[in-house]
């Protein structure tokens, strides 16, 4: 045997959790936390050292609303089977009386309509988006506090031996499966957490601001606050089962403004995959994105109030635009500020751009990159870059 001493880091992922990482920072904002968590777990299943016999994660995500816990189950979902629908969604809150856990379970044989029921949870469902080289499934119980002590049993069940017997008495094997749970509880008092004037001495703040340790001490306090509201609320039996309790920040304005982003790059990805069949570019200044943001921001609603004011602001009038006929394919539309009328101006700025045109604007306007843009373009602008620069020359 040779001796060796050679020191090795456990911090280093593997190319596969790196990519996952890499994809999940793009997609989710100021949530570093929560995406690391989901990032080690995928580690431990690609080493197989998830714990046998129950599902490979089981994770409870904490936090105000609009502040991305659902986008992260789909992001996560999306990066790794490319389909963002590939999880399957319980609303705990529509499952109260027993009938209605039958559509989850599937009621026992002999019962009126057994044949014709189509159990949520089976085992086709749970596979259904997998392939020879993935075999993972993503289910997400929202708002867990509404369920009802039949679907709680259920689900101790699931977060436990990773089995559901369904009402015909098959099994379901939830040990591919990574389980996501949310809950608002407590989030009205983790918001004023974050408010540094509470609970630390004045000196203090000030000597957390200067070594750039406020932000950590105020996570933690809030996370803190998080596991304990849920430690009043939920069972030392529901806690066990749990592998990581996730406290979701409140959004602030910068966070927001990186959201804006995002969400304006993906309304022009609606555009030009939209059924209407007229691909035109928007290009929209600063000036205009930051009347988005003014009237999108509630700290009370996190992202949701903004994509709101996307939805009212930007998306109905370039709607009404396409259908009256007033914008064509190719189209280059700036989208700009009208303060007068505090409201957003559309102006043609040119027409008929062609294919290299069109997707060198998407790299200019909302910073995609060349392959990437011509994958959005819809299918006459989606040949391969280098295809197309060898065609112009
Ligand atoms: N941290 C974030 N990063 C990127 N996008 C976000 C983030 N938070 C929210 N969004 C955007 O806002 C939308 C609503 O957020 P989401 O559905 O994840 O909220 P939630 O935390 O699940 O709220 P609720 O508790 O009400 O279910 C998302 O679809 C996404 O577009
Ligand atoms: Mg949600």
């Amino acid at each position: 045997m040779v001796r060796l001493s050679r020191v090795l880091d456990p911090q280093l992922t593997g190319q596969e959790a790196d990519r996952l990482h890499r994809d999940l920072k793009k997609k989710i904002v100021g949530q570093e936390a929560a995406v690391e968590q989901i990032v080690n777990i995928y580690q431990m299943y690609l080493a197989g050292m998830t714990s046998p016999g129950r599902p490979i994660g089981n994770f409870l995500f904490l936090g105000p609303t609009g502040t991305g816990k659902t986008r992260l189950v789909e992001a996560t979902a999306e990066s790794l089977t490319g389909d963002p629908k590939a999880v399957i969604k319980v609303d705990c809150a529509e499952f109260q009386h027993s009938h209605e856990i039958a559509k989850l379970i599937g009621s026992p044989p002999g019962y009126l309509g057994h044949r014709e029921t189509h159990p949520m949870l089976s085992q086709e469902v749970l596979n259904q988006y997998h392939s020879d080289s993935f075999r993972m499934s993503f289910v997400l119980f929202d708002e867990i506090e509404k369920a009802s002590d039949a679907l709680w049993n259920l689900l101790l069940g699931i977060l436990d031996k990773a089995t559901l017997t369904l009402g015909d008495n098959r099994r379901v094997d939830f040990s591919k499966t990574l389980i996501f749970m949310t809950s608002n509880l407590g989030a009205s008092e983790m918001g004023s957490m974050v408010r540094p004037e509470l609970g630390f001495a004045s000196g203090e703040v000030q000597r957390l601001r200067e070594t750039g340790q406020l932000d950590e001490k105020l996570n933690e306090r809030v996370t803190r606050a998080g596991v304990e509201a849920a430690r009043r609320k939920f069972t030392p039996e529901f806690m066990n089962r749990l592998d990581k309790i996730v406290v979701f920040r409140s959004l602030g304005l910068p966070e927001l403004r990186r959201i804006l982003d995002i969400e304006l790059t993906l309304v022009q990805r609606r555009v030009l995959q939209s059924a209407a069949g007229i691909p035109f570019i928007l290009n929209i200044d600063e000036p205009a994105r930051e009347f988005l943001l003014r009237n999108g921001t509630d700290v009370k609603y996190g992202a949701r109030h903004l994509k709101r004011a996307i939805e009212r602001s930007l998306v109905h009038p370039i709607s009404n635009l396409m259908a009256s006929g007033q914008i064509d394919g190719g189209d280059l539309i700036a989208v700009s500020y009208d303060a007068e009328h505090e409201c957003l101006a559309f102006v043609k700025e040119a027409a008929a751009l062609g294919e290299v045109a069109m997707v060198e604007m998407l790299d200019e306007v909302f910073g995609v990159p060349p392959m990437a843009a011509a994958a959005m373009a819809p299918p006459e602008y989606a040949r391969p870059a280098t295809a197309r620069v060898h065609r112009r020359a």
